[in-house]
């Protein structure tokens, strides 16, 4: 057996070795008396010869699959020695609090653990499987190129200097999105790619400078063809998966669909946690003269007040409670008005009894009226032992709370079920958005993504009301894929360059090999690209994306192991005609 000295135990007359190779863990016995087991150091790389042996009864462990035998060593070779670790590669709960710089450092080391091992190995097999699904339906598998020209995703470039003429430069590749379309033109009809993109942005748990997508594109197709074909993929590679890796997790389900207006009006965001209900309500009308300023006086300002219960949130504290409104105020919350919804009359100091049999207490209910009350617990479905949640503001401000909030709620009653998977659509998302700071109309998605046939006519008149045919997969609160179908004309392209306010000397300079390609034939066509390091994220329940990539960066984007970015030479300098200013 070849494999690595996992731990090493010296009892006295016997000393034991787990030797590890890929498949797992067996236990090897070597006897001082015939062979000295002292060059064998924890980690090092080993061939071993010897017999199976059953162990005796009361030395059998049920926890290994190999548990029921050991090798009882003739010889071994070291056929790779190994220095002291810089961490113990053999005890997971030491490992836990291991700086995770130093373990990606020691990636090497980092990887050689079970744990780490079968992430990859899951990682492997999606892929495989994703693969399968796509070829089996007439997919080309097609690689476009890295060095390229800026495609932009709403993140800066990373450049690469061009040699032979200074001040040229590549782009490395946002998402491969012009190729993928120029293949459509090109007539391949279904295209897709394990595709690395490249994205100079900030940092996040579930953001990477370099990640993966699966990138696909098909032709002559509608919206509904690529929701049925990722949705197909979805379901059967990840039921595959969770059979195959024996996961702990519920057997996915048809996925759900939501627009994005009403996915914003009831869970305050595009990429709602649909593994709980909790579902935001309005009270908006129901407090307009209300005897509680905070309230009343928002609403002459404008804004909207919204809510959420917090089932079984009457046992917390005031001073729980205020923790509950510093969460809200850390994304811009203005204050977090409440009440309990009590259990009886006698339930805590202050209950208002209500004609319909249920009880008020606490926060902002004494200044309500008991009418008002009464909607305000019927709008909120409210039952006893509830706390109600208000937050009072514009309608985009109050959703980056009330999202938040709902969270942080669905975590705090274990409503976040970490065996279920949540899969669905977020449909018919808005072609533009309104940049305040620049003072201009940005896409939402990208500058090729078709507005919805019916919603043309406002284009110029009122573009935040045009909503596109443009989808995301979501999980869990997260986003999985983005897609959309793409503008094929090349009309209807120009008026989105002019709404975006990308002048004609741009769009040429920019866009110009794709607007040209655009006017010979151009089928329309449209696709998804799902994030691959993400969905392996989801099936592991995983929060940090670094867990689940062979080689990430990280802080703001260094490479520990390579040293990497690293300076370059002088001669490279002069090579590429740049210097420092
Ligand atoms: P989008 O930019 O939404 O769409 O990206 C699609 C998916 O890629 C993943 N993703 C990331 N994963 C890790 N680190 C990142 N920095 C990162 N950025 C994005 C997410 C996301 O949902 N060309 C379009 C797709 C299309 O229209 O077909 C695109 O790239 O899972
Ligand atoms: P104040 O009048 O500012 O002392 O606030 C009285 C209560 O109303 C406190 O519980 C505040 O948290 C709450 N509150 C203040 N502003 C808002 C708001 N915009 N939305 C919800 N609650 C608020």
């Amino acid at each position: 057996m070849n494999g690595w000295a996992h731990k090493i135990r010296d009892l006295g007359g016997l000393t034991f070795v787990d030797l590890r190779d890929r498949s797992g863990i067996v236990q090897m016995v070597i006897d001082p008396a015939k062979l000295d087991p002292k060059e064998i150091r924890s980690e090092c790389c080993l061939a071993v010869r010897g017999k199976v042996a059953l162990r005796s009864e009361e030395t059998r462990n049920a926890k290994m699959s190999t548990g029921d035998i050991e090798i009882v060593v003739d010889a071994f070779d070291i056929l790779g020695p190994a220095k002291p670790l810089p961490f113990p590669v053999s005890d997971e709960d030491q490992m836990r609090s291991v700086n995770e710089e130093l373990r990606v450092k020691y990636r090497y080391l980092d990887l050689r653990r079970p744990s780490m091992h079968r992430k990859l190995a899951l990682r492997s097999a999606a892929v495989t499987k994703m693969r399968r699904y796509l070829d089996e339906r007439g997919f080309y598998e097609i690689e476009t190129p890295i060095f390229t020209k800026s495609t932009p995703e709403g993140a800066r470039d990373y450049l690469v200097p061009y040699r032979l003429e200074p001040g040229k430069f590549y782009a490395l590749p946002q998402s491969p999105q012009q190729y993928k379309q120029i293949l459509m033109v090109a007539g391949m009809e279904r295209y897709y790619q394990i595709a690395r993109c490249f994205r100079d942005e900030a940092q996040r748990a579930d953001r990477q400078p370099e990640f993966t997508q699966l990138d696909m594109e098909m032709s002559f197709v509608t919206q509904e063809d690529v929701l049925q074909l990722i949705e197909g993929l979805g379901v059967t590679v990840t039921n595959e998966l969770i059979a195959e890796f024996g996961m702990d997790l519920e057997p996915i389900e048809p996925f759900f669909r939501l627009t994005y207006d009403e996915s914003m009006a009831r869970y305050g965001c595009d990429k709602p946690d649909l593994r709980f209900g909790l579902e935001i309500f309005e009270i908006t009308d129901h407090v307009r003269e209300s005897g509680f300023g905070v309230f009343k006086n928002a609403v002459e300002a404008g804004s909207r007040i919204r809510g959420l219960r917090y089932p079984g949130g009457s046992i917390l504290s005031r001073k729980d409670v205020s923790g509950l409104e510093d969460f809200c105020k850390e994304y811009g919350a203005k204050g977090m008005a409440s009440f309990y919804v009590a259990k009886s009359a006698d339930d805590g100091e202050g209950v208002i009894s209500l004609p319909n049999g249920m009880f008020v207490r606490g926060g902002c209910s004494k200044f309500l009226s008991e009418s008002e009350l009464l909607s305000i617990l019927s709008e909120a479905k409210s039952e006893p032992g509830d706390l109600l949640c208000f937050i009072a503001d514009e309608y985009a401000a109050g959703n980056n709370v009330l999202y938040r909030l709902r969270n942080e709620i669905g975590s705090r009653c274990g409503l976040r079920d970490p065996r279920k998977l949540k899969f669905g659509f977020v449909l018919d998302f808005p072609l533009v958005e309104w940049n305040p700071e620049g003072g201009r109309w940005d896409s939402v998605h990208h500058p090729f993504t078709a507005p919805k046939a019916e919603d043309l006519q406002y284009l110029e008149t009122d573009p935040g009301k045009v909503r596109a045919d443009c989808y995301d997969v979501v999980c869990n609160g997260a986003e999985w894929a983005s897609g959309s179908i793409r503008i094929n004309r090349p009309d209807v392209q120009a008026r989105i360059f002019h709404l975006l306010g990308i002048d004609e000397a741009t769009q040429q300079a920019r866009f110009g090999h794709i607007l040209e390609a655009f006017q010979y034939g151009a089928p329309p066509h449209g696709g998804i690209a799902p994030g691959i390091d993400r969905y392996i994220m989801f099936l592991l329940g995983e929060d940090n994306i670094r867990e689940v990539m062979a080689f990430p960066k990280v802080g703001s984007g260094y490479d520990p192991f390579m040293d990497a970015p690293s300076p370059i030479d002088p001669m490279q300098w002069a090579e590429l005609g740049l210097r420092l200013s």
